[in-house]
């Protein structure tokens, strides 16, 4: 049972960090949650992640490690624990499956998806590869195993540029969010094509091309525009601006800083500007301030991810009670994606 002095150090804690954000009731009745899940994950010997987009109250209280994509990935190939709890969305909980075959990998909803995973199957990779013979296929790490085993390395937010150069071929077929694409070959000076858009008969040689795109979308970066970025700039002109590379190229080059969200996260604390917004799910903002009650962070609350936000504190006491619900990968499917997991991690940040 739940002990008082854990709820209360618990309590303590998070009152410090979310007294100004959070009503009183609501942190007694997470506290409690929280204390519970940590007492649970001992039992049990589990290990919790949990990613920079998680509520605040979740995300300060109960993950082992928090970070981006590539930082939890690596955590999950490094632990010893029998039970791994990914407070994120399927594909993160799929990746520390991938590595990690022994052991029980739980995801606490199965609600929690994401549009860029949903947006392309493993037929349309091999189709890809049909038109465009040779091409080596990166595919970022927001998509489900079946599509990371046809291709030939991930990458994640942190480490696409480094990735793609990495591979030092003529053209690269990069999938399949086409903002993040669209970045990467304006970094890299590439010239991009989106086959789906184009007609059939252009390819594969009439063009001067280097990157072959997808057109996949993030539901949440897609939504900021170049003209929220100006209006904010007329209210606020000494704000800095930072944007996740899922935003367009467009937004990337109004903002004055892009990374991924362990990047930003890292920015902020490491810069004095007299205030931020970040152009990101908005969680994270609260984590920031949070941890940062000296730095002024802008808000553009109505952009939540509706994946991530399906990870609560009383879900994932659910899922280490019931051991609920278990990622499970095809074995075949699940090491020809462990060969493009391996490969990106072999590369390091480029932040
Ligand atoms: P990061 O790898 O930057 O944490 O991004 C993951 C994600 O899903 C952003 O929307
Ligand atoms: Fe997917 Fe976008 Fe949600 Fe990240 S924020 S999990 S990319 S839908």
């Amino acid at each position: 049972m739940i002990t008082d002095t854990t709820t209360e150090e618990m309590y303590e804690k998070l009152s410090r960090l979310l007294a100004d954000t959070v009503p009183d009731f609501e942190l007694r009745l997470k506290s409690e949650l929280a204390a519970e899940i940590n007492r649970l994950k001992l039992e049990k010997n589990a290990v919790i992640l949990g990613h920079n987009y998680m509520e605040p109250a979740l995300f300060h209280s109960i993950p082992d490690f928090v970070g981006d994509s590539l930082e939890l990935s690596r955590k999950a190939a490094e632990t010893d624990k029998d039970i791994i709890v990914f407070c994120g969305v399927k594909f993160m909980a799929e990746t520390a499956k991938i590595l990690n075959p022994g052991k029980k990998v739980l995801i606490p909803s199965l609600k929690a998806g994401c549009s860029l995973a949903a947006s392309i199957t493993a037929e349309d990779v091999r189709e890809l590869k049909r038109r465009f013979p040779g091409v080596p296929v990166v595919t970022y790490i927001n998509t489900y195993a079946d599509v990371k085993a046809e291709s030939d390395i991930c990458c994640t937010s942190s480490n696409a540029v480094k990735v793609v150069e990495s591979l030092k071929t003529d053209k690269v077929i990069f999938i399949p969010d086409e903002y993040l694409a669209g970045n990467v070959a304006r970094e890299t000076g590439k010239q991009i094509i989106f086959p789906t858009r184009e007609p059939r008969m252009r390819f594969p040689n009439e063009l001067d091309y280097q990157m072959i795109g997808w057109p996949g979308r993030c539901e949440v970066h897609e939504k900021f525009s170049v003209e929220d970025i100006q209006n904010v700039r007329k209210q606020f002109p000494d704000v800095v601006i930072l944007a996740h590379p899922e935003c367009s190229p467009e937004v990337v080059a109004a903002s004055d800083y892009s990374g991924s969200t362990t990047a930003m996260i890292r920015y902020v604390e490491q810069t004095n500007a007299p205030r931020y917004l970040l152009l990101t799910e908005c969680s994270m903002g609260d984590n920031v301030a949070a941890a940062n009650p000296d730095k002024e962070m802008l808000r553009l609350c109505s952009v939540r991810c509706p994946h991530m936000n399906q990870i609560t504190l009383e879900d994932t006491l659910e899922s280490l009670q019931k051991e609920q619900f278990e990622i499970f990968i095809e074995e075949d499917i699940r090491k020809r994606a462990l060969r493009s997991v391996q490969r990106m991690l072999e590369i390091g940040r480029e932040d």
